[in-house]
């Protein structure tokens, strides 16, 4: 694996789907797994198996069903959760277990009613134990990022010692500032023996709405491997959204990193996955939106339509989108009017656009947007014929 490349873990299925009210059945969970591996993410975690026999069954079919990707399984660090996981990833081509505890203070006293070197003893037991079914095993550190770095450390020195692969540094309750975790990976670099030989994961959450920007600083201070969800969807408000940092790396060259990410299958995947979990995108989503390429505001308008460059970072087309949109609102000017017109066969004079300009402006006074219908009927209403069939 090239230094240059971020792995991508997609957790839409784990922690996506543990959004209240958007449980998926089996046929739901294996389309959407299929639709991963064709976006080319390079984990899927297909669930967590002790969880339900439904999402033991969920895993056992997504394992046989993924051919490129690494099938994921969840588990708490405890022998029975890590047998099952093992059990349902059986016939999964590379199968990962992705095992772990608590670290931070508050787990460790009021969740585990423990202390420090117990958590740290049961953290190396799980990988060890994990180990003895898959060669891949992931460990996470719940809370990494309110746990002090120096005990975070010395868990994941142990934890590699037992065979670990990746060690993910879950922001789980997505307090960080990005410069606060971009450091802590830092230091976790820079002060755990035997970090070199594994992949450190970024696994945030939006509570702050930090989840994207924390994921990039982590990459940006040497982790490789980016834990998210489509639509960023998740567990309170979401996780990292794949299609953010996806494009962030794509639109940023300079940050030197990549993904394997067909990013022309984004929108799609976004919109299957908003079916499936009925789960709506918010209009102003970044990449996936209704709104992330419509302009309706004349002076954005006038900009995107003599060159697209001038309010648009991103090539729709890059990620699905087949044409950025020009909105007609009672906000646009006369070169969207105009513009619009053309892609609908009609290529107005000068004269002609003045004077239906004001008809246009009182239309959309009343209506919210102005759609073609309502300019076929100007049109009409002036005897403006078609010049083409454009459209
Ligand atoms: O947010 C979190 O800490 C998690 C772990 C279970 C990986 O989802
Ligand atoms: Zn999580």
């Amino acid at each position: 694996m090239s230094k240059n490349r971020v792995q991508i873990f997609d957790t839409t299925l784990r922690d996506g789907e543990q959004v209240p009210g958007c449980k998926l059945n089996t046929a739901q969970k294996l389309a959407i797994a299929e639709r991963l591996d064709l976006l080319g993410v390079d984990v899927i975690e297909a669930g967590f198996p002790i969880s339900s026999p439904g999402d033991f069954n969920s895993v056992v079919e997504i394992s046989k069903l993924v051919k490129n990707a690494t099938v994921c399984g969840l588990t708490r660090a405890n022998q029975k959760d890590i047998e099952v996981a093992a059990q349902a990833l059986k016939l999964a081509k590379t199968p990962r277990i992705h095992t772990g505890i608590g670290t931070s203070e508050s787990h460790i006293t009021y969740k585990f009613r423990s202390t420090q070197d117990a958590i740290k003893q049961r953290a190396y037991e799980a990988v060890a134990y994990a180990k003895k079914f898959v060669e891949d095993v992931e460990f996470y550190a719940e809370d990494a990022g309110r746990t002090d770095n120096e005990y975070l450390a010395r868990v994941l020195e142990k934890v590699i010692k037992a065979g670990a692969t990746v060690l993910n540094i879950p922001d789980t309750t997505g307090y960080c500032l990005p410069d606060e975790y971009g450091e802590k990976i830092k230091y976790l670099k820079e002060n755990v023996t035997g970090i070199e030989k594994v992949t450190i994961s970024c696994h945030c959450h939006n509570d702050l709405g930090l989840a994207t920007a924390n994921a990039i600083a982590g990459i940006q201070n040497g982790a490789r491997q980016i834990e998210c969800t489509i639509n960023g969807i998740g567990e309170r408000a979401g996780n990292t959204a794949l299609e953010e940092v996806v494009m962030i790396l794509k639109q940023h060259p300079t940050i030197g990193l990549d993904t394997a990410i067909n990013t022309e299958l984004l929108f799609d995947t976004s919109r299957m996955v908003q079916e499936h979990m009925g789960m709506l995108v918010q209009a102003n989503k970044a990449i996936v939106g209704e709104n992330a390429f419509a302009h309706s505001s004349g002076i954005h308008q006038d900009g995107v339509i003599k060159n697209r460059g001038t309010y648009e970072i991103i090539d729709p087309a890059k990620v699905g989108v087949t044409a950025s949109s020009i909105v007609l609102t009672a906000r646009s000017g006369r070169a969207a009017l105009a513009y619009r017109a053309k892609k609908i066969g009609y290529e107005l004079t000068k004269i002609e656009l003045d004077d239906i300009y004001p008809q246009f402006l009182k239309f959309a006074d009343r209506q919210k947007e102005v759609m073609d219908d309502d300019i076929h009927r100007l049109m009409t209403l002036n005897h403006i014929k078609k010049t083409s069939t454009a459209d």
